[in-house]
């Protein structure tokens, strides 16, 4: 089997929560056995939107330690801050002369994080898919492992990359697969089913953050929202094992309690009901609650830990920039040969 090139990434913003973590970053340490791998805590992207500058550090660290504490192993693939590699940025400008406003228009997160004030709202924050396209074909990524809300990105990523090519009549950049996999591609929220999980929920109580302590994931638990009927059985899975898009528009919470339960016990659908069906939420309830803290305490821990040592901390993100820049830099001086550029003293290379 041929080794992928994996790139994923991280904004640091607001709290880390369950879904980050589900839908990604547990995902990621599967997959640095057989192949590269760069994890970016990506900066560049959070400042799309206003960030307190101290908050911003502190976050920046958070999700690096999260990546180390999670089991990626930072001394076979990069960890680094997106920032501090100046090739993210440099190519996103390039792409950004590729890529058609029309494109960048239509993307769901621009709508939604824009709402009605779309004439207000940052530059970055229309062109960031063309950031993120970057951070992809930099590296020559071939699988890119997101929750399912950056789907559209990915595409957007290999239509720029395929105009790329197009423009310049050349094969050059790799089009990356998106990698949504597993029962957590989207955790909703605690307090209505039918949200995203988000960071930026005003609600605390619609999400279980990774540093939440013991006492709050059980409150929040047990606040979640339910309905007044027992957990089902299994039979009502689909014949692939999976919920009916009828049990998930008529009990949109339940769904997403069981699919948590389901991906953090890493146990299949039908397992997890076969243990619950017919029995009370409450039940049910104390039963996650168990299995979150069992989970996360290890994590938060090494979280802890990490972040106790900031110097260790910025050195393991310094290592992974000079790591990522090798890779990066090489792209983008082919990249600037292709467009017609001249090399004028810039001895990066
Ligand atoms: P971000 O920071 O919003 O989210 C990080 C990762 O978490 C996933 N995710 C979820 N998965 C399941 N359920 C949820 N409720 C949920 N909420 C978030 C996201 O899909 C993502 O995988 N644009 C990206 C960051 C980025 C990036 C990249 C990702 C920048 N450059 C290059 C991959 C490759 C973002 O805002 O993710």
């Amino acid at each position: 089997m041929q080794q992928k090139i994996i790139l994923s990434g991280v904004q640091p913003t607001g709290n880390l929560h369950l879904g980050n973590y589900l839908g990604a970053i547990r995902n990621w340490v599967g997959l640095q056995a057989k192949n590269q791998c760069y994890f970016t805590v990506v900066d560049l992207h959070a400042i799309t939107v206003w960030q307190d500058p101290k908050h911003l550090q502190q976050q920046t660290r958070e999700i690096a330690a999260a990546f180390i504490a999670a089991g990626i192993d930072v001394h076979q693939h990069p960890v680094f801050n997106q920032s501090q590699v100046e090739a993210h940025a440099r190519l996103a400008w390039i792409l950004s002369c590729i890529a058609r406003v029309g494109w960048l228009n239509r993307m769901i997160q621009f709508r939604e994080k824009a709402g009605k004030d779309r004439e207000n709202v940052s530059v970055g924050l229309l062109t960031y898919p063309t950031l993120m396209a970057a951070d992809i074909l930099l590296y020559q990524a071939t699988h890119v492992p997101v929750g399912e809300d950056q789907k559209q990105h990915i595409e957007l990523t290999r239509d720029i990359a395929q105009k790329f090519n197009n423009d310049f009549g050349i094969s050059y950049f790799t089009m990356p697969e998106p990698m949504i996999n597993g029962p957590a591609t989207r955790v909703m929220s605690l307090r209505d089913g039918t949200k995203k999980m988000s960071k930026s929920d005003p609600s605390d109580y619609s999400r279980i953050n990774l540093l939440d302590t013991t006492d709050l994931i059980q409150d929040k638990i047990r606040k979640a929202k339910t309905d007044m009927y027992p957990i089902p059985d299994p039979g009502i899975l689909d014949n692939n094992g999976q919920f009916t898009s009828d049990l998930k528009d008529t009990r949109p919470e339940v769904v997403n309690l069981l699919n948590i339960y389901s991906a953090v016990a890493n146990q299949p659908l039908h397992l997890v009901m076969n243990e619950f069906a017919g029995r009370e939420f409450s039940f049910f309830k104390n039963r996650l609650t168990d299995l979150l803290v069992h989970h996360l305490t290890p994590i938060q821990k090494k979280m802890s830990d990490l972040l106790n040592d900031r110097n260790n901390l910025d050195t393991i993100l310094r290592d992974g920039v000079e790591k990522a820049r090798k890779t990066a830099n090489k792209t983008l001086h082919d990249v600037h040969k292709i467009v017609g550029f001249i090399e004028t003293g810039y001895k990066n290379f």
